[in-house]
């Protein structure tokens, strides 16, 4: 073992340029450093609004180590709550989701709190007289982490008290969010049932920068694309929507140099800002008029013209604004990554918008994908193989320019600038070697 808590320059060293080291993919030692210095501080991804619509209703979930609730309070705002009982520790709610009622009861000796996790009762009340209960951290309730923030219904949380806020965080990266909930006439989305929850044998990191790999699908995918083209020819009755789907996984290098992208600071971005895989889907007519109605006659058609590949929020979280698809990324360990895919029914609109989403998700993203398969087996690949002796680097080199240094957003027009996976290795490096979180 290296020793990287204690050694500033082997952190530094981890990522140079347009290059970062395998250490950064295979070394638990690094995977509790990115706990502490880079999730711990980073506004993650807890879950939608509408996953909890009654008052009591909530989610159960781990955030970077921390079990967390998040949950609608009595006066009806969602909170996120650490799962952790203010008496001796024990998780106050065990099930992934359900209704609490208008209180929360710990199982192990029966303190209750308010929705908001505030102290509500403690247990044989009378044995505390005068122990001076009131002055202790017990007395504060269940603790809640460093900053909360809801915005057009996605709920995001830092677990530290340190750290950017989370408008200043996410920057022009939120115009996204804005996308996704304006192509419901009524600006809200809600969420469609339960999620794709898989967990792959490889690093979170590799699966974050294969989010934006223009290079890859006409290799890996170019199997899925020919046969869907085949399968819509023999067939008829081939559902039009899963056509249009896989196809464009097909398109050739060009395609991607000229979609245009956009780097933010934090590690964010936006893939393909002129258009992108999605952009073909065909026009629903009176779904464009009630965007229309709702938003006016420009509006809608910038809600509907920008149609990105992928959006990243990093490091949680990634979103496709036209088939209403967010995945989340939830790390497990430095070799174990859990990713949840959710769907989204834009309110007010047509079915189809809802169908875009579940059939994409079914054919991209489930155990029964015909396209993640492909990259399942080239991440879990790449993790085995970074171990192996000789070359440590990975390359990230394509288009490396080195004006780009120190550039937080920048707009360029080809996808297949690795710049977009630079800059998540710059944020997260520049994260690493702050081990004070300090703000810059
Ligand atoms: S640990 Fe929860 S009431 Fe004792
Ligand atoms: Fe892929």
């Amino acid at each position: 073992m290296i020793g990287y808590r204690k050694d500033a320059d082997a952190v530094a060293g981890l990522f140079v340029d347009n290059q970062i080291h395998r250490d950064a993919y295979i070394s638990e030692e690094i995977f509790q450093l990115e706990q502490e210095r880079v999730f711990a501080r980073s506004w993650l991804y807890v879950g939608h609004e509408s996953q909890v619509p009654a008052i009591g209703d909530y989610i159960t979930l781990d955030l970077a180590g921390s079990p967390v609730i998040m949950i609608r309070h009595t006066d009806d705002s969602v909170r996120v709550l650490i799962n952790r009982c203010a008496h001796k520790g024990a998780g106050v709610l065990s099930q992934p989701k359900g209704n609490a009622g208008r209180m929360l009861r710990c199982p192990y000796h029966a303190w209750c709190y308010k929705t908001d996790g505030s102290l509500l009762a403690v247990s044989l009340k009378a044995g505390y007289e005068d122990t001076g209960l009131d002055q202790s951290p017990a007395s504060q309730g269940m603790s809640t982490p460093g900053g909360v923030a809801t915005y057009r219904g996605f709920v995001f949380a830092r677990l530290s008290k340190q750290g950017q806020s989370f408008h200043e965080y996410f920057g022009q990266a939120l115009t996204a969010l804005d996308n996704m909930a304006d192509r419901s006439p009524q600006g809200e989305l809600q969420i469609a049932g339960s999620c794709i929850r898989s967990v792959i044998r490889c690093n979170w990191k590799m699966y974050l920068e294969n989010i934006n790999d223009t290079v890859h699908p006409i290799s890996v995918h170019e199997s899925a694309s020919a046969t869907a083209g085949k399968v819509g020819q023999e067939f008829l009755e081939t559902d039009p929507t899963a056509l249009e789907q896989l196809l464009p996984f097909g398109a050739g290098y060009d395609f991607y140099t000229k979609m245009g992208a956009r780097t933010l600071p934090n590690g964010h971005s936006i893939l393909g800002t002129k258009f992108s895989i999605h952009t073909g889907y065909a026009d629903v007519p009176s779904y464009r008029q009630s965007l229309e109605q709702a938003h006016g006659e420009s509006r809608a058609q910038e809600i509907l013209s920008f149609s990105p590949q992928n959006v990243v929020f990093y490091p949680s979280l990634a979103t496709k604004g036209s088939p209403q698809i967010i995945r989340v990324l939830r790390p497990l360990s430095a070799g174990l990554t859990q990713l949840e895919v959710w769907a989204f029914q834009p309110k007010g609109a047509p079915d189809i918008m809802l169908k875009r989403g579940l059939t994409y998700s079914r054919l991209v993203f489930s155990p029964t994908s015909v396209v993640a398969h492909d990259d399942i087996h080239l991440f879990e690949s790449q993790q085995a193989s970074l171990a192996a002796a000789g070359n440590p680097w990975v390359n990230l080199q394509r288009q490396f320019n080195p004006a780009e240094l120190g550039a937080g957003d920048c707009q360029f027009e080809d996808g297949n600038n690795e710049l977009v996976m630079r800059n998540q290795h710059r944020a997260w490096h520049s994260m690493l070697m702050n081990p004070a979180g300090d703000q810059a």
